[in-house]
């Protein structure tokens, strides 16, 4: 009887370890480590809805405190990964790339260099996501465009892709679907900065598309999720990681995000940003970078011998007029209103504009990308709730960026916005968030390492 009691006990006992999701929570919470298994029982729980939002906003906290082991972290990706189903794309020639980021402030390089590699003859099945705490999202900015969609189903994302060698959507219901709720929960709850729970978050997305291989864009600065290189490159180690593992093949570089890229932040401003870039305008920090993004897209491609031919190629589908086209092309498919990409002069603007002067003359010597960031969701352009709306139309445009000179009274940025109560919150903010020395500060590296299968390197063309 003892026996069969104690057998019965410890039978409930494994059950609530392994299914009660307060003991799960408690687990994490105390540092313990968590089972492959129990993992993959609370994300399933969690996407089939047995599992509230403040129950997993507690085990993400647990988490992002305590961090997540190799092992962990591997459950979680496969867990969120096959919350869903993987795409297969085998019936479109050549090898499918995409490229992701890790997330910044004024990151618009998704939009411009996709279209580009696409029109290389590339296929980008490209899958992206909204605004994260500080940073701006792809998604959140194509919408900025009338009528653009990036909602749709497996059949339609198969469609396009196959149409126009490009897709530019949002995660469908069929593609990592844990992802997507985890992603808007740890928005709102300050759980983004962990390297296990960023990994997850975009290798579950990206092996599930259909890709052959990834490129990535880890950051690393004030900007960034990662404040510093050392940190950027234990994430783009991890994310390498994983790709390998999968057999993708998966290229990491880490840039520099100690200032906003290019001049404008916020979803319409920066789609202008990225209009005048694909004709050939562009900002020359985003344009270092995009064609090297996209040159080691058509390189693994297969469409370009080395990554220097990639980003002569590159450069050509700017200058050819091909990648305009493209974005032409693919704005009209997914019912975007391409009269608003040829006149972007007649998008609607925010009813509030201020500046923000300097109080002496030197030069711009550092630029807090979180707080810049920070003000923009303030002011509209990102979320602070998770059902928040975005605001197009709200953001802030750069008139110096670092190292330029600066004089006494000069214009250093505008800010733009729909509701004048947050004006002077974020002009606080944006204040302090720019400094005046009187000496010019050396220029930064903007591509500093290089990570692949064969480890991290220093970045050399
Ligand atoms: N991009 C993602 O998709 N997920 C993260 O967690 C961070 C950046």
């Amino acid at each position: 009887m003892n026996e069969k009691k104690s057998c019965f006990s410890a039978i409930l006992e494994h059950m609530s370890s392994t299914y009660n999701i307060v003991s799960l929570i408690r687990k994490k919470r105390d540092g313990k480590t968590l089972t492959r298994e129990e993992i993959k029982h609370l994300i399933d729980a969690y996407t089939t809805d047995e599992v509230p939002d403040y129950q997993l906003s507690a085990f993400l906290m647990a988490a992002f405190l305590n961090g997540l082991n190799d092992e962990e972290s591997a459950a979680l990706t496969e867990s969120m990964l096959h919350s869903g189903d993987i795409v297969d794309l085998s019936h479109i020639t050549g090898k499918k790339v995409d490229k992701h980021s890790t997330g910044g402030v004024g990151d618009k390089l998704s939009l411009i260099l996709a279209p580009i590699v696409a029109s290389a003859g590339v296929p980008v099945p490209m899958i992206s996501g909204r605004g994260l705490g500080h940073t701006g999202g792809t998604l959140d900015k194509l919408e900025s465009i009338t009528g653009f969609n990036v909602d749709m189903d497996l059949a339609r994302y198969k469609e396009i892709i196959g149409k126009h060698n490009l897709v530019l959507a949002g995660q469908t219901k069929e593609i990592a679907p844990a992802d997507k709720r985890l992603y808007a929960l740890r928005d709102v709850t300050a759980t983004v900065e962990s390297i296990p729970l960023i990994a997850g978050s975009i290798m579950s997305k990206k092996l599930a598309e259909g890709i052959d291989a990834l490129v990535l864009d880890v950051k690393a600065g004030s900007g960034a999720f990662m404040k510093n290189v050392k940190d950027a490159i234990q994430l783009g180690e991890a994310l390498v990681g994983i790709g390998t593992n999968f057999d993708k093949e998966t290229i990491a570089y880490i840039t520099n995000m100690n200032q906003p890229l290019g001049y404008k932040i916020g979803n319409w401003l920066e789609i202008e940003e990225c209009i005048d870039a694909m004709q050939g305008n562009g900002p020359e920090d985003v344009m270092e970078i995009t064609h090297l993004l996209a040159g080691t897209m058509i390189y693994l491609g297969g469409k370009a011998t080395d990554v220097k031919e990639g980003i002569q190629i590159s450069k050509q589908q700017i200058e050819n007029g091909e990648a305009f086209n493209k974005w032409l092309n693919i704005v009209a498919e997914q019912g975007g209103d391409t009269d608003i990409i040829t006149n972007p002069e007649t998008y609607p603007k925010a009813e509030y504009e201020f500046e923000i002067k300097s109080n002496k003359e030197g030069y711009i010597s550092a630029m807090n990308s979180f707080e810049i960031g920070m003000a923009s969701v303030e002011l509209g352009a990102g979320r602070r709730m998770k059902e928040d709306t975005v605001d197009p139309t709200a953001g802030i445009v750069l008139e110096k960026k670092i190292g330029d000179k600066i004089d006494k009274g000069e214009t250093i940025l505008s800010g733009y916005t729909n509701k004048p109560s947050a004006i002077e919150a974020a002009s606080n903010t944006l204040v302090n968030a720019v400094t005046v020395d009187e000496t010019k500060p050396e220029k930064e590296l903007l591509v500093s390492k290089v990570i692949d299968r064969r480890g991290c390197r220093a970045f050399e063309l």
